[in-house]
Parts: structure tokens; sequence; C-alpha cells
């Protein structure tokens, strides 16, 4: 049995990966707010094995909980592999820096940095001891590296998970840790939720807000189903720079 984790999975790109994993021999764990009624009946009526685990991730405390609970349902034979898919993310607080509510910018460093750390070493923790291969997908972004004026603390955020995939691809190999892949990987231009947000703010918060429009009605946004059938394919790969920052081209 395959097992594999993945947050933000209620919409986007985190939901698309839900659909790509979820067959009748790997178990799939989804963490977001809400619970997607179509996604969870889908899997009820086919008997796929699909498990809903409601958090908000802005209390990265709570991460520790949830894989333990998640590690805790592996019986006598050690999954084939496991893996862990970091999409939960959000793009607020949005504006330019002098502007911004600080109460926010802490939500958003908790859910877009903290939140995937503590996910991913409990995983590591929690699995290791399994024996068996191990990927931690996180979702980064080109704003990583370069300026996308009114999303500096997206940005900031995304820049440290590059760094942290980084150092902990490092230890887990100085470690001795096994067959362990941490991924940081930007999607691309993705359609979802995301990019709505970034077509629908104020060009006082967001100047490049027409850019983002023209990026959709020009076409280059990828469907999130198409974004997540390359991204599946590192479950099987070994062909790659395990944490190195990563474009979803080089897959
Ligand atoms: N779309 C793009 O073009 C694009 C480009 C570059 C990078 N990315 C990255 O790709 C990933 C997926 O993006 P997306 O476009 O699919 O995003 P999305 O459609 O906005 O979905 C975000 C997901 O995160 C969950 N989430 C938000 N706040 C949460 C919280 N406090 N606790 C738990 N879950 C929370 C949401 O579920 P609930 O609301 O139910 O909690 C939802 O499932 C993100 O990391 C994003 O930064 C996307």
């Amino acid at each position: 049995m395959q097992y594999h984790v993945i947050s933000g999975a209620s919409r986007g790109v985190g939901a698309a990966l839900v659909e790509q994993l979820l067959t009748p021999t790997a178990s799939v764990f989804g963490i977001s707010r809400t619970t997607p009624d179509r996604l969870v009946d889908r899997a009820r009526s086919q008997g796929l094995p699909l498990h809903w685990l409601p958090a908000d991730l802005r209390d990265p405390s709570g991460a520790d909980s949830l894989i333990d609970s998640i590690a805790a349902t592996v019986g006598d034979r050690p999954p084939e592999i496991a893996a862990l898919w970091v999409a939960a993310a959000t793009l607020d607080p949005i504006g330019p820096v002098g502007t911004l509510d600080s109460a926010a910018v802490d939500a958003a460093l908790r859910l877009n940095l903290a939140a995937a750390i503590t996910l991913t070493q409990r995983f590591v923790a929690g699995f290791a001891g399994f024996g068996c291969p191990l990927r931690v997908v996180l979702l980064s972004s080109g704003a990583s590296e370069r300026v996308m004026p009114g999303l500096s603390v997206y940005s900031a955020a995304k820049a440290g998970l590059n760094a942290f995939a980084r150092s902990a691809q490092d230890e887990a190999v100085r470690s001795g840790l096994g067959d362990v892949a941490i991924y940081s990987i930007s999607p691309g231009l993705v359609d979802t939720g995301m990019q709505e947000t970034l077509r629908t703010r104020g060009t006082d918060r967001l100047p490049e807000r027409d850019q983002y429009r023209s990026w959709r009605a020009d076409g280059r946004l990828a469907s999130p189903a198409a974004v997540a059938a390359r991204l599946a394919t590192l479950v099987n790969r070994d062909d790659l720079p395990a944490g190195r920052y990563l474009h979803i081209d080089d897959l």
C-alpha cells in the first residue's frame, strides 16, 4: 500500500493530487480546513481509501498529532512508499511593505512556512521507522526567486521552503535515513483560486494585477489535473536532484 499525505487537498493542485494518487492500493490522507464532499463521496462510493483530517494549519503545532495519527494507521506491512505533498498556502497579506497587518503576516508565515516544516519533520520522524522510501514535495513558487510586487510575505515564505528543502535533504542523507527525497518545486502557473485572487485584487495592493489577468486571457494557466499528473511522477523517479529548487518543467 502507498501512503500519501496531502495538505491543501480541498481545492486546486492539492485536490487534483488527491484525484491523481487515490487508487485501491494507495491510501490518501487529505488535510485542509474544509472537507470537499464531492471528493469524499466519490471515494466512498468507489470504495477507495480516502481519509480526511480537517485542520487549520495556521496552528502548526497540530501537525505532530496529524502525522502521528496517520502513521498509526499503518498495519503490520510497511508502506510500499510514503509521500507528503504540501500544497496548503495563502497569498495574503497582499500589499506593499509598510501597509501590512502584523497578525496576517504572522498567520501567513505559520501556514506557508512553519506548517510545511513541522509537517515535513514529523513525517520523516513518523515514517522513517517503516524503512520504506519517503518522498516530500513542497510546493514552492517562482515568487521564491523573483520580485512580485505586493507579494513580499508569500515570496519570503516560499524562499524559506527552498532553503528548508536544501538543508533537510542534506541532513537526511547525512543521518543515513535511507531512500528519502525532499523536493521544493514550483508548479508553474495553474488555474486555481489562487490565480483568481491575483486577478481580482486592486492595483493599489498588487501593481502587476493586469499581468495576471493577461496570463489567463492568453491561455498560459495549466489545469490542476495536468500539473498533478506531472507532479505524481516524482513518486517513481530517482533521477532528479532532491533538495534543489525545481520547476514543473524540470520533470
Ligand atoms: N496556482 C498557481 O498558479 C501557483 C503558482 C505557484 C505556486 N503555487 C503553489 O501551489 C500550491 C497550491 O496552490 P493552489 O493554487 O492549488 O492553491 P488554492 O487553490 O488557493 O488552494 C489552497 C489550499 O490550501 C488550503 N488552505 C488554505 N489555508 C489553509 C489553512 N489555514 N489550513 C489548512 N489548509 C489551508 C485550502 O483549503 P481550505 O480553504 O479548505 O483550508 C486549499 O485546499 C500552493 O502552495 C501555492 O503557493 C500555485
